[in-house]
Order: structure tokens, then sequence, then C-alpha cells
């Protein structure tokens, strides 16, 4: 039987005591309620004909920038337990990431239904058959512009972090290849923010800047580990 060191039962301690269990549910239930509400809100200005003189772009500009707000706190929970201490907010990574992914597919239905689909003529839009061959022709011209391209190449990256985001899913996998995997959060984080600012211009906007902060302090923490690891490895020679 494996003995538990002090520390590891330290930090089961704080991350999995009994209180702490039953608060971080409380929790939990509250930030999915609150990480809801976006579309409740959305869904109350249609119903109640408060979107501005464009509803439909605001649909798919709001899911999006929920989309892209959601990728940031995901990516920014780790740089947090390291500035904090706080090691339970590791709890609603997962969620957040889910609900990024869920705001980008909401973002890119709203884009195909009001878009495309609505675009047709009444007589195409009868007939499901051509109605679909011309929004898929459409898509797949819109797809030629690096604007959509690059969306879609950030959709289809959170796609399997969402996929396998299930504990049943890291145990089939395995830890290291299960992380290495959730590591495309990063390219799809940068995917994200290239879509949403393009075409590129000399700025720094909000977003960018965020995860620019959140890309520093990983690579200067994985920086400073390995050079950690490497002192190690020349005091244990020397
Ligand atoms: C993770 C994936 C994605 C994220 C985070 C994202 C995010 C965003 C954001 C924040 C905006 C608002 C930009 C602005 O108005 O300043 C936007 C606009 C838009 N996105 Fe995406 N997007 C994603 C994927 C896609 C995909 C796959 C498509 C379609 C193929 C798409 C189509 C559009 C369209 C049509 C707009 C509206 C442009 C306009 O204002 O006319 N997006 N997206």
């Amino acid at each position: 039987m494996r003995v538990k060191t002090n520390k590891e039962t330290l930090r089961r301690g704080r991350l999995v005591g009994p209180l702490s269990d039953r608060v971080i549910r409380i929790l939990k239930s509250i930030v999915f309620a609150a990480s809801l509400s976006p579309v409740a809100f959305l869904l109350w200005d249609v119903l109640t004909d408060q979107l501005n003189a464009n509803p439909f772009n605001a649909i798919v500009r709001s899911s999006g920038f929920w989309s892209l707000r959601f990728l940031c706190l995901t990516l920014a929970i780790t740089p947090l337990r390291w500035l904090t201490g706080w090691h339970s907010v590791v709890k609603f990574r997962r969620m957040f990431g889910l609900f990024g992914f869920f705001y980008a597919t909401v973002h890119t239905a709203a884009y195909v239904l009001f878009d495309r689909l609505a675009g047709l003529d009444a007589w195409v839009r009868a007939r499901p058959l051509i109605a679909t061959a011309h929004t898929l022709s459409a898509i797949g011209v819109d797809l030629l512009r690096p604007f959509f391209a690059i969306g879609l190449v950030a959709l289809v990256l959170m796609a399997p972090l969402a996929a396998t985001s299930t504990v049943g899913m890291i145990r089939r996998l395995g830890g290291r290849r299960w992380q290495a995997l959730h590591r495309l959060a990063y390219p799809a984080a940068v995917a994200s923010v290239l879509h949403t600012y393009w075409p590129l211009t000399l700025r720094a906007p909000r977003y960018a800047v965020i995860l620019g902060i959140v890309f520093v302090l990983r690579v200067g923490r994985a920086y400073a580990r390995r050079r950690a690891s490497m002192a190690r490895t020349v005091q244990a020679v020397g």
C-alpha cells in the first residue's frame, strides 16, 4: 500500500475535505447558473425585442465574446493557482472550458442559421436538400476567407478537449497523453483571438493582452522549474 506523504495529505485535505467538498458543490452550482446567464439574457432580449438594429449579428457577437471570455478564464486557472495558492479553483476549470466550447458552438450555429440559412430564398428554404447544398456551398465560400477559416480552426481544436473532459476519458487516455492533448487549448486560444480581431492591425486588444499575460506566466513558470531541476541535477552530480 502506498503511504501518503504529509504534503499530499495536506493538499488533499485542502481540496477535498468534507466541508470543502460541500462548499465547492454549492459554488459550482452558482458558477454554473452564472455561466448560463448570458444565454438567458440573450433569449430575454430576443423575446422582448431589445436587441439592436441587427439582432442576429448581436447574437453572433455576444456568443463569440462569451466563448472567448470562458477560454481566457480556463487558461487563467493554473497561473491563478500559482499566484494565490488557491488550489481548489482548479475544480472549476472543466466547467469553464466546456462553457467556452458551448458558446463557440452557439456562435457557429447562430452564424449558420442567421447568416447562411436565413439568407436563402423562400423557395430554396422549402426544399431541404437544395437548402442544405446551398448552405454548405455558401459556408465553403466563406471558409476561403481567413477570418472564417481561423474561427473554424479554433472550434475544431476545442472539440477534442470538450470530448475528452470527463474523468473516464482522462483514465482511458492516461494522465500524460490527456495533458498533452489538452495543450491544444493554447493554439485554440490564439486562433480565437486572431479570428476575433481579424484583420489584424497594430494595436493590443483586450483579450490578446489577457492571453499574453497568461502565456508569459506559464512560460516563466516552466523556465523557472526547468532551471531548478537542472540545478538539482548539477548538485546531485557534484
Ligand atoms: C472558438 C471559436 C470561435 C470564437 C471564440 C469566436 C469568437 C468571435 C468573436 C469574439 C466575434 C466578435 C468579433 C467582433 O465583432 O468584434 C466573432 C464574430 C464572428 N464569428 Fe466567430 N468565433 C469562433 C468561431 C467561429 C466560427 C467557426 C465561425 C463560422 C465559420 C465564426 C463566424 C463568425 C461571424 C460570422 C462573426 C460576425 C462578424 C460580424 O460582426 O459580422 N466564428 N467571433
